[in-house]
């Protein structure tokens, strides 16, 4: 299968501390690859890897090209786009001035407002307040303006860090719906998670991160009800 995203021998240290060590990753188009792992293992720093943040050693390509010495701006324009951990939305900026700064690399407006417009009618609840400040939506809908922000640069490739942090079951069931209709648009997307049961039920793939390395690696399915969801993932399958 062609990759749409692929690391090889990909390793990220800070100073003394290695976060992540020779890892290999494939992506292909439409898939959706959840990154789990407990606390500390290097899953944001791969994803820091990947959009050029965080300084990397070995090899990442986008659609064949190598990018790995591209800065963010240009890995931005080739298709890659993040909605990080913490959700980093500008609170003081209002929902539509968010989703605008998305899109802050294109030139092509009446495609930047087609775009703004689907995502606030995608979310009712953004299109109802796009002209109030983002600090005053709820953790769950600020989530939700950082996957549509992320999506408004019209990415290849998403890289979404802990989308379900701290937000009640329900909002989580309504993210992972959207992250499975992107998917289904074709979208490729990494997926960084704690909640490994919400994670396994739009992956194609599981990549289980330990101290930097791949402890295990197959589909959902593969997975389920092995010692590796007791060791890492809390259990629950
Ligand atoms: N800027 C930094 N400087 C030094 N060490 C760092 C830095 N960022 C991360 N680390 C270390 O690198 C390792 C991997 O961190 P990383 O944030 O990638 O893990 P993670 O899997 O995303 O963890 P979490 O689930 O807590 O978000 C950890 O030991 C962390 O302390
Ligand atoms: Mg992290």
């Amino acid at each position: 299968m062609n990759s749409m995203l692929r690391l090889e021998q990909v390793s990220v240290r800070y100073g003394p501390v290695r976060a992540v060590t020779d890892l290999d990753l494939r992506a292909g188009e439409g898939e959706v690859i959840a990154l789990l792992g407990p606390n500390g293992a290097g899953k944001s720093s791969t994803i820091g890897a990947i959009n050029g943040l965080v300084p990397a050693s070995g090899r990442i390509s986008l659609g064949g090209r190598d990018i790995s010495s591209l800065a963010v701006e240009a890995r931005i324009a080739g298709g890659i786009a993040v909605a990080p951990e913490g959700r980093r939305i500008f609170v003081n900026l209002t929902v539509a001035e968010n989703l605008r700064l998305g899109a802050a690399l294109r030139r092509d407006p009446a495609g930047i407002r087609a775009d703004t417009e689907r995502y606030l009618a995608l979310f009712p609840v953004l299109g109802e307040r796009s002209n109030q400040p983002a600090g005053t939506l709820s953790g769950g809908e600020q989530q939700m303006l950082a996957i549509a922000r992320a999506m408004m640069s019209r990415p290849k490739v998403l890289l979404l860090d802990e989308p379900s942090l701290g937000l009640a079951p329900m909002i989580v069931t309504r993210i992972f719906d959207f992250i499975g209709q992107l998917k289904s648009e074709g979208l490729t997307v990494i997926l960084v998670e704690q909640n490994a049961a919400q994670a396994m039920r739009v992956a194609d793939q599981v990549c289980v991160l330990v101290s930097g390395r791949i402890s295990y690696r197959g589909t959902p399915a593969d997975l389920a009800g092995t010692d590796v969801m007791k060791l890492y993932l809390g259990g629950a399958a």
